[in-house]
């Protein structure tokens, strides 16, 4: 999609000119032309609920062939995010299908929110509303029709072109992350996941990718995540992406992100229901990669590294059983109480190896990592464990400032004693809040004052609700790579 820019919105000769209205018209009188438009729509037609829209006959007063109403719900927020949730509303169901509309002009004129932070959002919510994911169909008539232009105008157009530029590069990397999570695990699996990234770095310069393959991951003794990898024909990738944006020596911030391309459960095996869809349980790793990716092509003056655990959980004669026990790289040992909690086996392994690679100043892993996150907070919603509260607060905050849900859970340490083992260390399972416990195993694995938190984006991962803010229906939502961006910009 092209961006382009105008002074005044009247008099863009475009396929269609969107002019937002806040809730009971406000914004409406705004616009030089707006109580012409008015006068196209009887009283209580729109009343400018968040992501409604309403088509008007052509006006004298515009330029444009078509004009579109724009709902952004109540003038109480910013309006830029308002803004970007409506404009992937339209682009996502709106009338862009039903009149292949090609060129989009958006109204700024009453918009009064700080420009560059109106074009960031009107890139990320233009670009991933358009989102797709449409490469599988055969046939062409089940591909999208895209728009190929946007016109901002009555704006600030240095400001705007700054903020797009930037919404221009998180859009674009989470699409990556939306893409490689709705791909199919029989085209997106440890082999390939690493292949993209490798790919992914020779079009960021500066940004460097090191994949460690299964005999280096065996020398470095990572016996949890290899124990998870032996059922499966495809080796054990360690996916290690490297940043230096920042000052020289300066610690880095580290993400780690669950790269299981397929979990079937292991020989506690899944039900159908609940396996059908787990080729989303790379979704953190996805989320970790691009981010960086993210990080690198903006430029962002902080050292960052992304570390990607890589395997499917599968059945052979060679996989790990329950009961098994584990030795982890930590050389803490671990008996197997559940071959389908094989995400933390993987994560433990990828942690340490994190913290001892690179001394990281700040560690934040995520992972599709518990059923159980689903139940307590739904698909919109990112469960957060931290044992830092600035850290967990700069989360929270790298959250709301994207517009994206995060909710902290506790860390208690009276539930971690139900991850004892009576023959090893520990176990993989500690019983409710199995959310918790999933937390409270990793934190086994942090290191006496290193700062980390941990989200479990189970839910989040995938959006198969409805079509909510920049997400689309059925479809993977590419969730955390904007907090991730944020959180490493301004923590
Ligand atoms: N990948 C799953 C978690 C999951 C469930 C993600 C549903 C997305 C949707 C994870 O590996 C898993 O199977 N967790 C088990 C752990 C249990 C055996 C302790 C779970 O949550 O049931
Ligand atoms: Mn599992
Ligand atoms: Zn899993």
């Amino acid at each position: 999609m092209q961006f382009s820019y105008a002074d005044n919105s009247a008099t863009v000769k475009a396929d269609a000119l969107l002019v937002p209205v806040f809730e009971g018209g406000k914004g409406l009188k705004e616009y030089a032309y707006g109580d012409k438009l008015a006068k196209l729509f009887s009283k209580g037609d729109f009343e400018g609920k968040a992501g409604s829209t309403l088509m008007l006959h052509k006006s004298d007063a515009v330029a444009a062939d078509r004009v579109f109403l724009l709902g952004l719900g109540k003038k109480d927020k910013d309006g830029a995010s308002q803004l970007g949730e409506a404009l992937a509303g339209f682009f996502r169901n709106g009338a862009i299908h039903s009149y292949k509309l090609k060129h989009v002009a958006v109204a700024l004129e009453a918009v009064h929110d700080d420009a560059q932070a109106i074009g960031r959002w009107c890139a990320e919510g233009a670009l991933l509303g358009d989102y797709h994911f449409d490469v599988l169909f055969s046939k062409k008539d089940k591909k999208k029709h895209h728009a190929s232009k946007l016109t901002l105008a009555g704006g600030k157009a240095a400001e705007l072109k700054k903020g797009v530029a930037y919404g221009e590069v998180t859009a674009e990397y989470t699409a990556h992350a939306r893409d490689l999570v709705n791909e199919p695990s029989n085209r997106i699996n440890p082999a390939t996941l690493a292949k993209f990234a490798q790919d992914m770095v020779k079009k960021v310069p500066g940004l460097k990718c090191t994949i460690l393959h299964k005999p280096e991951i065996e020398k470095l003794k990572m016996g949890a995540f290899l124990g998870v990898n032996a059922g499966s024909d495809i080796p054990a990738h360690l996916i290690v992406l490297e940043w230096k944006g920042g000052k020289q020596g300066e610690k880095p911030i580290a993400y780690v992100g669950k790269g299981l391309c397929f979990d079937s459960g292991g020989y506690d095996i899944k039900p159908a229901q609940g396996m059908l869809g787990m080729k989303m349980d790379m979704g953190g790793g996805a989320a970790t990669i691009c981010a960086l990716g993210a990080i690198a092509k903006l430029k962002l003056k902080v050292n960052a590294v992304g570390v990607v655990p890589a395997t499917e959980n599968l059945i052979s004669g060679k996989a790990y059983h329950p009961g098994s026990v584990l030795t982890s790289m930590s050389g803490q040992t671990i008996e197997i109480g559940n071959t389908d909690a094989e995400g933390r086996l993987i994560l433990c392994d990828a942690l340490t190896y994190t913290q001892q690679k690179f001394k990281p100043r700040v560690v934040v892993d995520m992972a599709t990592l518990t059923g159980a996150q689903v139940v307590a907070l739904g698909g919109k919603v990112v469960g957060l464990m931290s044992n830092d509260d600035k850290v967990a607060k700069g989360l929270e905050a790298a959250f709301k400032a994207v517009h994206e849900e995060v909710w902290r859970l506790p860390l208690p340490e009276f539930y971690d004693k139900q991850l004892d083992s009576t023959i090893a260390d520990m176990q993989n399972i500690g019983g409710n809040p199995g959310t918790v416990t999933a937390g409270l195993f990793l934190q086994r694995f942090i290191d006496k004052g290193q700062k980390w938190a941990h989200l479990d984006i189970a839910g989040p991962a995938m959006n198969d609700a409805d079509g909510w803010r920049l997400w689309a229906k059925k479809s993977a939502t590419g969730t955390p790579v904007r907090p991730l961006v944020e959180f490493a910009e301004k923590f």
